[in-house]
């Protein structure tokens, strides 16, 4: 089979095909694989059908994974190895998932932690017919449209980034009783494999701009908010199950739209680090 890499969008995202992931891609597939995968920061794999033991040893191609996740009510061995299910269902009325329902606010996964998830993978066994889509937003394109005195304003600047675990929504902010997890972060992030520059900053976790937490810091921060989600830098997809799909933390924020209670949505959902050297 002869591996074809086809665009997404006009900012991101493209879909592979002319591989199964049942087996691990060597040699030029995947070189290109990982080109594409750094070129448009989420790459989709479509008509998968690939087990939890698939998920984690394509992954351990790029990293290792990250076992800081909140345990699920019934663990089992793939859960200990850190994957982890997105859905909503629910097994004697407490959640088989790890993460909220409905919709979520634009985020990138780990900027709560010192060091955040170098990508996330989700595949999806079930997904409603309406809603429920993840949309991507690019943080490259997002930096380079800022014009010059605004690049250099935000050169040296650090954001504070906070999350309440299972929060959808900043506004969750001062939920009592949550877990909080904080961290600071460059606003301006230096892709490491690339170079590019990225600006690191979403609305769910980043709370203030270090030292410039008054009034004109937040209007800053609002307006570069505003802007990581102008619609010109986003792709959305629409979920078939038997996706595979894989994102770039370190230069992508996504959102989940909302959906309806009554239809199921089920992913699977692995990390992987960025601190941890990849294997070898
Ligand atoms: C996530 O934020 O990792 C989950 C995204 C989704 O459910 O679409």
């Amino acid at each position: 089979m002869t591996v074809s890499v086809t665009p997404l969008s006009a900012s991101l995202g493209a879909r592979i095909e002319g591989l199964d992931l049942r087996s691990l891609p060597q040699g030029d597939d995947l070189a290109q694989v990982r080109r594409a995968f750094l070129d448009h920061q989420v790459v989709v794999f479509p008509g998968q059908k690939i087990s939890a033991g698939d998920q984690i040893a394509f992954c351990e191609l790029f990293g290792a994974a990250d076992s800081d996740y909140k345990a699920p009510p019934q663990r089992d061995d793939d859960y200990r190895k850190g994957v982890m299910l997105v859905s909503n269902v629910r097994k004697n009325g407490v959640p088989i998932g790890n993460l909220p329902d409905g919709d979520m606010q634009f985020h990138s996964d780990g900027a709560h932690r010192a060091s955040p998830y170098l990508a996330t993978t989700l595949y999806a066994i079930r997904v409603p017919l309406q809603g429920g889509d993840t949309l991507f937003a690019n943080l490259y394109a997002a930096y380079e449209a800022l014009d010059d005195p605004t690049k250099a304003r935000i050169a040296d600047l650090r954001v504070h980034n906070a999350y309440i675990l299972d929060a959808t929504s900043r506004d969750e902010e001062s939920r009592p009783g949550g877990i909080l997890r904080e961290a600071e972060h460059p606003l301006v992030r230096v892709h490491p494999e690339t170079g590019r520059k990225a600006l690191y900053v979403n609305r769910l976790m980043t709370r203030f701009i270090v030292g410039q937490d008054d009034a004109e810091g937040r209007v800053l921060l609002d307006t570069l908010l505003d802007h990581v989600e102008r619609p010109e830098f986003i792709y959305a997809h629409k979920w078939t199950a038997g996706d595979f799909v894989m994102w770039d933390n370190r230069c992508v924020n996504h959102a989940r739209t909302d959906f309806s209670a009554e239809e199921v949505r089920l992913l699977r959902r692995y990390t992987i680090s960025e601190s941890a050297p990849a294997p070898a």
